[in-house]
């Protein structure tokens, strides 16, 4: 083979020819291989380089590699890494105080990934309804919107209505309604008939992984209240749509309404470890006791020092605001842009989707491939959507280049 090479010491067929040959064909990715990251910049391992408009799934916000957090994981690498909490440590109780206070919640509990921290989430919420609401033992429901994505879990694909997530995983867990996204009567209606056994509404204040839906103003505040109304805790899954991401520190900040239950995750360790958080005041997170839950990463040293750091490079690079700004700016120039295959620009922050009208058999894949090509790299949700994220350290200036190569797709597509 001839290709030389930039990054690593294979190139990107034989690294895709690997994938394919010994991992599980559970991810249908796109055909580009990364090597290295820096900001908002990858490269393949033959020097190509991309912007990266997924960031991963809004876990690097602060930018690839961004030296605040690697350099806080070196050191700690050298000294501490894991230790379990069969053991106190000298990092989580710092980091514990830091995130509470940045948050403002009592208490935390940290997990690892997303998941874990929804299903964190949904054991607290029915400890709480049996030990401090007064449900009957084995009774307790949670309910959750139609068009959630919550992770991948037996208990949390049970929630599910879209069948590529749920389809041949059955029996599923029992206790789970949902409800019509955007709705709040349908929430009210429920909790009317049935509010006296609900545990908890578990939420996203913006629909990611379903396409970027954003729901009308008062959605949040209307549901926190029906939820205030018949004692339901309001549980909101700001895994995705938190820290900065859609323009203010959480998406319910939109609606000044105060989650009861704060799920976190992806953007909380910067996209270097698999970092998760549950944050809830003591009433609610005291009825888990020791040994009733846990995790044997979950709060450990090197995961706490890069949280503190991450989130310290939130706050000092003001980066909610930048999200803010340019998210507005992003927005306005491509809905400025008038394209057949192009039926709808949404978002908050820098977290937007493009709505595509397939034309001439091309779908969001092919203009995502063709992107690619141009240096661009993003990802479609189902097949006629668009995510638009970048890590929220983009510049204007490089911002503009991106609005330039997505058009330049487009102008290829009339
Ligand atoms: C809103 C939301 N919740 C939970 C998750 C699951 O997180 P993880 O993949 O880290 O388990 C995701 C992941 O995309 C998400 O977007």
């Amino acid at each position: 083979m001839s290709e030389t090479l930039k990054y690593g010491n294979i190139s990107s067929r034989e690294a895709m020819e690997l994938e394919e040959r010994y991992g599980a064909h559970n991810y249908h990715p796109l055909p580009v291989v990364l090597a290295k990251g820096e900001g908002v910049f990858l490269w393949d391992p033959e020097g190509k380089r991309y912007y990266d408009f997924l960031s991963a799934y809004s876990a690097v916000n602060q930018g690839h590699c961004h030296p605040h957090i690697i350099k806080a994981l070196c050191e700690q690498a050298h000294t501490l890494t894991l230790t379990s909490r069969a053991f106190y440590n000298n990092k989580l109780g710092e980091y514990e105080k830091f995130i509470t206070e940045y948050f403002g919640y009592d208490m935390v509990l940290p997990m690892n990934s997303g998941a874990e921290g929804v299903e964190t989430a949904m054991k607290l919420a029915r400890k709480w309804a049996y030990n401090v609401k007064g449900v009957e033992d084995g009774n307790a429901i949670i309910i959750f919107a139609e068009g959630n994505f919550h992770g991948r879990t037996l208990a949390i694909v049970s929630a599910s209505n879209d069948p590529v997530a749920y389809e041949g995983y059955g029996p599923y867990l029992p206790g789970i309604v949902r409800v019509p996204y955007n709705n709040v009567n349908a929430l009210s209606e429920y909790l009317q008939k049935h509010g006296k056994n609900v545990a908890a509404f578990i939420v996203e204040p913006i629909q990611g992984e379903a396409g970027v839906f954003v729901p009308d103003d008062g959605y949040l505040k209307g549901c926190y209240e029906a939820c205030k109304e018949h004692n339901v805790l309001f549980i909101a899954d700001e895994i995705q749509s938190g820290i900065a991401r859609t323009g203010k520190l959480l998406a319910c900040d939109y609606e000044n309404v105060r989650p009861d239950v704060l799920i976190l995750g992806k953007a909380i360790s910067g996209g270097v470890l698999p970092v998760s958080a549950v944050l809830a005041d003591r009433e609610i997170m005291l009825q888990i006791k020791p040994g009733q839950h846990g995790s044997t990463f979950g709060g450990f040293p090197l995961a706490c020092v890069v949280a503190k750091a991450a989130l310290e490079v939130v706050r000092d690079e003001k980066l909610a605001e930048r999200a803010y700004d340019l998210g507005k700016y992003f927005r306005k120039e491509l809905r400025n842009y008038e394209h057949p295959m192009i039926k709808l620009v949404r978002g908050r922050g820098l977290l937007n989707a493009i709505v595509v009208e397939p034309k001439d058999g091309k779908e969001a894949w092919d203009v995502c491939v063709m992107l690619k090509e141009k240096g661009l790299l993003c990802k479609p949700t189902h097949r006629h959507i668009i995510r638009l994220a970048p890590p929220l350290v983009i510049s204007k200036e490089e911002l503009d280049e991106c609005v330039s190569i997505i058009k330049s797709v487009f102008e290829t597509l009339r």
